[in-house]
């Protein structure tokens, strides 16, 4: 969220400040907020907490981590949403939010067949708000033994998958056969589906660059972001939760102030969000192909399924050595958005009555670092 120039201008007036003694600390990297990616798969008494140390690791909306764990007896447990992390600017609905709901469920099915245990999963067992959600549960599961249960094969891909917000390599197009084994992920409510051609990837790009500025130079959407911002390495261990920005020009910047940080990003039309924009849009431009689920419906229980589908992409990407990056701006439903959202829809081909639930790029890239977590014991709810 800040500019090239104005971080290298912030790190030698800090430099100056605070002299050389001080200049430790710009190497600072956060630790504690990335254990959890360590811890999934230890040894527990109890399958379910390593089944759920597992779903933590789910994709979501911000990084926002919005789910609440009760274990009920000796093998069920209730997931209910912390209804203070969701996004209301972006996800009006909750419709995003929902999603990562179903990432982490489908993560905790994988993660229980390596226990030789299926999951039951009942869905919103109390009924959903379908304009809002509310404080009844998204989902209840019961952990059932099943004797000579394989475990799901992408089970070995849950800590190596990322959200890949980077350039792709453009001289490795994604071969047609890979594509089409990324059909797998799709479900009976929600198919899955691709460019075919490089105009469709040229105008994809477009698309989801023209929706990226509007969100940035949106001044309510764009806060919903900055208030999510944790700058540095102190900030990231406190909340290891929401935009993390990392590395030494970040706890440089974190040394002046995070909160000059996030008010320079405040502003939608000044100088730092225009060269944020640029970035992305030069990410953008990298990207040999694009892939989408499209939900049959939009009820809760479609935006659930589709989340189970997006998880189940991620990791057979993942398995299949590429990098899959959502952007999500043009499917959100807030009036500034409603242009971009209809033009999303028609690229996506996406037929009345159904919902574009996930958009993604893909494309092969280096390795990408992992997010922040918070530990599972943070997510437990005492019963
Ligand atoms: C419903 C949904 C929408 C998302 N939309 C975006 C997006 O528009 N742009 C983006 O960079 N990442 C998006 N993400 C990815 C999240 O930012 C990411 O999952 C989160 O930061 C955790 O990082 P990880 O997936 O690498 O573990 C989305 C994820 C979900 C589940």
């Amino acid at each position: 969220m800040v500019s090239r120039r104005n971080v290298i201008l912030g790190v030698g007036g800090t430099l100056a400040l605070v002299g050389a003694g001080a200049a430790w600390r710009v190497m600072r990297v956060p630790q504690k907020a990335y254990l959890p990616w360590a811890q999934a798969g230890r040894t527990e008494h109890d399958p379910r907490l390593d089944v759920f140390r597992h779903a933590i690791l789910a994709p979501n909306p911000h990084n926002m981590q919005p789910w609440q764990i009760r274990l009920i007896g000796t093998d069920q447990a209730e997931i209910s949403c912390d209804l203070a992390r969701r996004l209301p600017q972006t996800d009006p609905f909750d419709r995003q939010i929902v999603i990562g709901f179903g990432c982490f469920v489908e993560l905790a099915v994988i993660a229980a067949s390596r226990h030789g245990m299926k999951i039951d999963v009942e869905t919103f067992p109390e009924g959903a708000g379908e304009e809002r959600l509310d404080d009844r549960p998204v989902a209840r599961l019961r952990f059932v033994a099943v004797p000579g249960l394989e475990a799901d094969p992408l089970a070995g891909f849950i800590r190596d998958r990322r959200s890949a917000k980077v350039p792709f390599d453009l001289k490795r197009p994604v071969p047609s056969e890979t594509l089409a084994a990324l059909q797998a992920a799709g479900s009976d409510l929600v198919r899955f589906d691709c460019t075919r051609t490089e105009s469709e990837v040229q105008a994809l790009i477009a698309m989801a660059s023209t929706a990226f500025e509007r969100e940035m130079r949106t001044p309510h959407t764009l806060r919903e972001s900055i208030d999510v911002l944790r700058v540095g390495a102190s900030e990231i261990e406190a909340n290891p939760d929401g935009i993390s920005l990392r590395g030494p020009l970040f706890e440089a910047l974190s040394i002046l102030g995070a909160d000059k940080v996030r008010a320079d990003a405040m502003d939608s039309q000044s100088e730092t969000t225009t060269n944020q924009i640029a970035r992305y849009r030069q990410i953008f431009t990298q990207t040999p192909s694009f892939v989408w689920l499209t939900g049959l419906g939009n009820s809760r229980a479609h935006q659930l399924a589709a989340g189970r589908s997006y998880l189940r992409l991620n990791l057979l990407a993942t398995k299949l050595g590429l990098g899959l990056h959502p952007i999500s701006q043009a499917l959100q439903e807030y009036p500034e958005m409603t242009p971009l959202f209809a033009e999303a829809r028609r690229l996506c081909r996406v037929e009345t009555g159904e919902t574009l639930q996930m958009l993604a790029r893909l494309g092969y890239a280096d390795p990408v670092a992992p997010t922040p977590r918070w530990p599972l014991e943070a997510k437990l709810i005492r019963a």
